[in-house]
């Protein structure tokens, strides 16, 4: 009987419980994307759930340390917090083993982070992040590779080009920009990196009486407007200072040159608008977005990085890489309708007639199991009937059973449930290929097991 003391069946708010048909489509998303990683040489790491509170204070974003960090004291009075991200721990990693371990380093993980946001579509409280990163390597090569890499992310799921783009900055590019040829004066910066974040949003106008108030001539925005619309190409005209430092424009045009071949030019280019929130970056930065009007949202965000790891006291060693969140990924396989429908798994339903059966049909899932089948095992009394029709709706492929007449002749029927072809087999190891053969022919492949041709 229900009482006010019931416990509550919702979850923390900003987490998800995700039940096996979610989770099927997690699992898709995450086998395609660990495919592609493995096409690029990546390999796969892990770091613990929390991390000393420090290492955050030290190396994540003020703001997630003020606003989002979930902290906590030990009963040995440590000060712990949960991951908000991966990029401290891997730098940490890094440091820890740095003359070990073999370079380049090309790592992947996918932790689940924790931060105190407010929920809404595309963010959570609770969230994986895949994590991609790359050592030890000349920057324009690797800055070129980890945007091919997440350009081939989306296209490994299935999207098209023309279903994301991907939106590249440099900080010494802006910086040179901003101090050296405007001579806006650099106490501006944190102001003017907010209001370039928040330009997206805005009217020409409003961008102009924001500026404005924040003390830029009209020549000053004026020139800063066409600087942020000009494409790559046309960037260098916006230098008219001799003495600027213009190599963060060299670099990100190399990059893009690098590029000019394998991703279209409308989906890689540049927006002097993207800034990042960590203060780790110094070089290039991106951020990849779903072109889908319903569903404009940052899929993946990251840059270079030169300081974190001799942060940890040792020598420096630069990198470069993102994160892309599950939930942005899934709302785009989902808008773009990337995902199949995906049954368990299940290839056979062994069926019994009555419950003397038991020994022999669990006798025969395990043979089958053994051939490398996923087989499921009768746990009711149902009539055969139902017991198909059952296996018909989770997807499996076939029933299996053991009949009168096979009893007497010593073999087992399977029936497969597209064609209703029904077979009998001799019920012993050595028929193994036998039946993988008819299974070729009747099956397939896709879904399921795991039995190669
Ligand atoms: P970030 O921009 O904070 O960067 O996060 C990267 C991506 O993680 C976002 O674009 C979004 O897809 C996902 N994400 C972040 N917060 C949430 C949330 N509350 N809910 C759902 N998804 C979220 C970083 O974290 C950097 N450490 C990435 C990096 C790796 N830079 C270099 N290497």
């Amino acid at each position: 009987m229900a009482t006010d003391t019931n416990l509550s069946t919702q979850g923390y708010r900003g987490t998800r419980d995700l039940y096996p048909a979610e989770m099927r489509n997690r699992n898709y998303i995450y086998e395609k994307l660990r495919r592609t990683l493995r096409t690029f040489g990546y390999e796969e790491y892990e770091g613990p759930l929390v991390e000393p509170f420090e290492l955050y204070a030290a190396k994540s974003s003020a703001e997630i340390v003020s606003d989002q960090l979930y902290h906590m004291v030990d009963r040995g009075d440590r000060r712990i917090a949960i991951r908000p991200e991966m990029t401290p721990t891997l730098a940490r990693m890094v440091a820890a083993k740095f003359h070990e371990i073999p370079r380049p380093i090309r790592w992947y993980s996918i932790p689940t982070c924790m931060r105190y946001e407010r929920p809404q579509r595309g963010r959570l409280r609770e969230f994986d992040q895949l994590n991609v990163d790359l050592f030890g390597g000349l920057p324009i090569d690797e800055d070129a590779e980890v945007l091919l890499l997440s350009s081939d992310l989306l296209l490994g799921l299935g999207a098209l080009h023309n279903q994301f783009e991907i939106r590249v900055n440099h900080r010494g590019l802006i910086n040179s920009f901003l101090y050296q040829e405007l001579e806006i004066s650099p106490t501006l910066k944190s102001e003017l990196l907010r209001l370039l974040d928040k330009r997206d949003k805005m009217t020409s106008t409003e961008f102009n009486t924001s500026g404005q108030s924040l003390g830029l001539s009209s020549a000053q925005l004026l020139r800063l407007e066409a600087f942020l619309i000009a494409p790559i190409q046309d960037l260098k005209q916006h230098f008219l200072n001799p003495n600027t430092d213009l190599n963060g424009l060299t670099h990100l045009t190399e990059v893009f040159n690098a590029l000019s071949g394998v991703i279209p030019s409308e989906v890689l280019v540049f927006d002097a608008s993207v800034m990042r929130g960590f203060d780790y970056y110094t070089g290039m930065v991106f951020e990849v977005y779903d072109t889908d009007p319903t569903n404009r949202r940052a899929l993946f965000g990251g840059g270079r990085y030169d300081n974190l790891v001799a942060a940890f006291g040792g020598d420096t060693l630069a990198g470069v890489g993102f994160g892309a969140g599950d939930v942005g990924l899934t709302l785009f396989c989902e808008t773009h309708k990337l995902i199949p429908t995906i049954t368990k798994g299940t290839d056979i339903c062994v069926i019994r007639f009555s419950e003397v059966d038991r020994a022999s049909s669990l006798a025969l899932a395990q043979q089958l199991r053994q051939w490398g089948y996923n087989v499921e095992t009768p746990i009711s009394s149902q009539k055969f009937g139902k017991q198909i029709q059952a296996a018909t709706k989770i997807g499996a492929k076939a029933v299996a059973f053991i009949g009168q007449e096979n009893q007497l002749d010593g073999t087992f029927t399977i029936k497969f449930l597209d064609s209703e072809n029904q077979v009998s087999i001799k019920n012993a190891k050595s028929s193994e290929s036998e039946f993988l053969l008819l299974w070729q022919k009747e099956c397939s492949l896709e879904n399921g097991s795991e039995i190669q041709s």
